[in-house]
């Protein structure tokens, strides 16, 4: 069965990274010019995702802000003809469908990803966790689906 959703656990309360997480969430710090979720977004998309489930808690409202259309940019770059800056402003809310489910208090990684069972229902799915970004082509996610419809069961990778 064809993985098409991920989950990406985000309601963490990054106290490794503070004081920086205090204002943003740690999942949003960019490399470079673009958040560290976009990035693993990318990668699940790569590897034929097509729905992103993102946990979230409240406070974090920065996360699911960044997928939402930014009218009054859009209307200035196009208005100047910036289509390159354009496409990039756009990237992310057009890469996967994207939603979000809350974990109301911060009770750990596996809690998380229950949080969104109901969203994930009965089909197979992946766990990104948006702070190890590797970068390899192919993505470290297609190789992991390749490996999941061969040997037809569940893969973990795990950092030495
Ligand atoms: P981490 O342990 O790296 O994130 O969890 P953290 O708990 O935010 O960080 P520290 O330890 O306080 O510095 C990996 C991912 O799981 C999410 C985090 O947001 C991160 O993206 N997570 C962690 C949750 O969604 N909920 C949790 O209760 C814990």
């Amino acid at each position: 069965m064809q993985i098409r959703k991920a989950v990406i656990p985000a309601a963490g309360l990054g106290t490794r990274f503070l004081p920086v997480t205090m204002s943003v969430p740690k999942e949003l710090l960019p490399i470079v010019d673009r958040p560290l979720l976009q990035y693993v977004i990318a990668e699940a998309v790569e590897a034929g995702v097509e729905e992103v489930i993102i946990v979230t808690s409240s406070g974090k409202e920065s996360i699911s802000d960044y997928f939402q259309p930014h009218p009054i940019i859009e209307q200035r770059l196009t208005a100047n003809g910036d289509d390159s800056l354009l496409a990039k402003v756009t990237e992310a809310g057009n890469l996967a469908k994207v939603s979000f489910v809350i974990q109301h208090e911060a009770l750990g990684l596996g809690h998380a990803v229950l949080m969104a069972k109901d969203a994930v229902g009965d089909e197979p799915f992946v766990v990104i966790l948006p702070d190890d970004i590797i970068a390899h082509s192919p993505g470290a996610i297609s190789q992991m689906v390749q490996v999941s419809e061969k040997m037809d069961a569940g893969v973990i990778a795990v950092e030495a």
